[in-house]
């Protein structure tokens, strides 16, 4: 049974799964006019935002403007980006920028500079308009809001509380329109599931990167956001477009480090291994933009020199711009490869393309708001129509802030209505699970299948062979989801396949190549093309409508 409380809808805080760009900007938001519940699965320093390196577009520069930063984005997402969304955001990237300085964040400065910062570029950009923190953007911005948001009274931090799942009408047994009630999250320290009511719940969980065996992203990037909003009857778009980040480390030490866009914007060349360990340049073959053409151009390129040569890797030669420049712009980079063994100002750093971003996801509207009443997604974990079928280089940072401020704008205007108190986790499957085995084999063979038949390159075959593997994967852990006890390995891997179908399910549906989707059996870009969205259908009691 279920009790209704009057008073739910105006007390119960704004639940806010993830502490990443987008889950702290709408925290800070908040805060000043209601309380405010944070969740992160894993240390709350964890998480794509504090990795971020190359920077955050703003529109500052004399030579720039709103028009032209929207024809960069169009260019990049290949026909597929909505031009009202890359025009909002255009618009609103100065004063993101300007809410970032004023809260202290420390990007590198130039006393000539627009706002006296230094502006530098990346891949697709027609001009510098990149504001960065050197080369650790991310973690200069996180380091700032977290403080913030740690000293706000209104705001409460849980570190190592996962989202389950999100509790709606179908839990409460309710017949009408869906809502979103809150969420059931797993402290993980206790091992206990907990009933977390919400007058609102904000998804801003990050990417799904971490379905890849070879990613850029950290380990929270499990598209558990997408994969909770999915399985409450909400539409998900575009999940076919991952993008490979051309330049990833290559070593056997560090399977996961990013060498930044902003080397090849600053002059860093690609080179084929070869004897003389000079290296060939490639570029001019795939590009008249060479090395700053975007990046599904850059890593298919990539990839097929890989292959063509049958080499592990290419290189990625910084040594010209100089070791005072590069030990300057590029700190961390420098420090941490040197740590490795390689001397970037005086050797080619190797380098492959890895998963690193993920462009489709929830669908929102420009305030964040979802399918659902009461549930709302911000960040990586959206489909917002911005970055199309590819997305340009730090619009992602940007998007967080802008549609950040929109979604706690939209919260605080939402009418408070009494809520019913969800009911507490069911509590029968108290049997620890047999054998771990079965979990972690089952992730590294999701997330082999995901890298060897929907990679860079793709064939209709290759899609429906890793459709099927999926499918007795997801049998599989419904199985163990439903006879044990909930762990976060569990619980990421059940999301993980989740998204894997969703990606593969949007890849067959799209009958051409289009930006990050390349079909070798669909090799023709179509003259005309839409977003690929899924939408479930709903069950009897979620009467969900799309
Ligand atoms: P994240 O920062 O990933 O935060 C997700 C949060 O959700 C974490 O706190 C996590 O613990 C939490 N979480 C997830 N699931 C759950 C759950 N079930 N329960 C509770 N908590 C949960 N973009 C740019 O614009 N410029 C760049 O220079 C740039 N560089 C990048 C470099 C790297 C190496 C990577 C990986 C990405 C980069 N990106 C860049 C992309 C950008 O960093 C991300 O898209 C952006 O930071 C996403 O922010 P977010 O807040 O949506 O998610
Ligand atoms: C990078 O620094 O190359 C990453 C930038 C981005 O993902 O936007």
């Amino acid at each position: 049974m279920t009790t209704t409380s009057r008073n739910a809808g105006s007390s119960a805080p704004v639940v806010i799964v993830g502490a990443g760009l987008a889950g702290l900007t709408v925290a800070l938001q908040l805060a000043a006019e209601r309380p405010v519940t944070v969740l992160a699965k894993r240390r709350l320093d964890e998480g794509a935002t504090a990795w971020a390196q190359g920077g955050i577009v703003g529109v500052l520069g004399d030579d720039d403007s709103v028009e032209s930063h929207v024809r960069d984005t169009q260019d990049a997402g290949a026909g597929l980006v909505d031009e009202h969304t890359a025009r909002f955001i255009a618009e609103h990237s100065a004063q993101a920028i300007e809410w970032l300085v004023k809260r202290g964040v420390p990007f590198s400065p130039d006393p000539q500079g627009p706002l006296g910062l230094h502006l530098t570029r990346e891949g697709g950009h027609a001009v510098r308009r990149i504001a960065h923190a050197a080369d650790a953007t991310g973690r200069a911005i996180h380091e700032v809001l977290l403080a913030e948001a740690r000293a706000h009274p209104n705001i409460t931090l849980r570190e190592r509380w996962m989202a389950v799942d999100l509790i709606t009408s179908r839990h409460l047994k309710r017949d009408e329109l869906s809502r979103c009630y809150g969420v059931y999250a797993l402290d993980i320290d206790s091992g206990r599931v907990e009933t977390l009511p919400a007058a609102a719940v904000v998804l801003a969980t990050g990417g799904a990167g971490k379905v890849y065996r070879y990613t850029t992203n950290p380990d929270t990037a499990t598209g558990d956001g997408i994969a909770m909003a999915w399985r409450a009857g909400c539409r998900v778009g575009n999940m076919e477009f991952i993008q490979f980040h051309p330049t990833c480390l290559y070593h056997p030490q560090e399977r996961s480090f990013l060498i930044t866009e902003a080397l090849r914007g600053e002059g860093a060349q690609l080179k084929l291994p070869n004897h003389n360990g000079e290296g060939t340049r490639f570029m001019a073959a795939h590009d008249e933009r060479l090395e700053l053409a975007p990046r599904d151009i850059v890593a298919r390129a990539i990839d097929f020199e890989m292959k063509k040569h049958g080499v592990d890797y290419v290189l990625l030669d910084a040594t010209h711009l100089g070791e005072a420049f590069l030990k300057e712009h590029f700190p961390t980079i420098h420090a941490r490869c040197l740590a490795l063994g390689i001397d970037i100002a005086r050797q080619p750093i190797p380098v492959v393309p890895a998963a690193h971003y993920t462009c489709g996801g929830v669908v929102t509207d420009l305030d964040g708001r979802t399918d659902l009443p009461g549930l709302y997604a911000v960040g990586e974990t959206t489909y917002t129509g911005l970055h199309g079928a590819n997305r340009l280089a730090s619009n992602s940072l940007l998007e967080c802030v802008v549609f950040g401020q929109t979604c706690a704008a939209s919260i605080l205007q939402a009418q408070s209505e009494p809520l019913p108190s969800p009911p507490a986790w069911d509590e029968s499957q108290v049997e620890n699970a047999d054998e771990q085995v079965v979990i972690s084999h089952n992730w590294d063979e999701l997330r082999l299948v995901m890298w060897n038949y929907v990679g860079i390159v793709r064939t209709t075959k290759r899609l429906e062979r890793a459709l099927h593997r999926i499918k007795l994967l997801k049998s599989e852990i419904d199985d163990y989801y439903a006879a044990f006890r909930v762990t976060r390995d569990l619980l990421e891997l059940r999301n993980l396949v989740d998204c894997a179908e969703l990606i593969v399910r949007s890849a067959l549906a799209r009958h051409e190549s289009r930006g990050l989707h390349f079909s070798r059996d669909f090799p023709r870009t179509l003259p005309v093309s839409f977003p690929t969205i899924l939408s479930r259908k709903p069950k009897k009691r979620d009467a969900w409508l799309p």
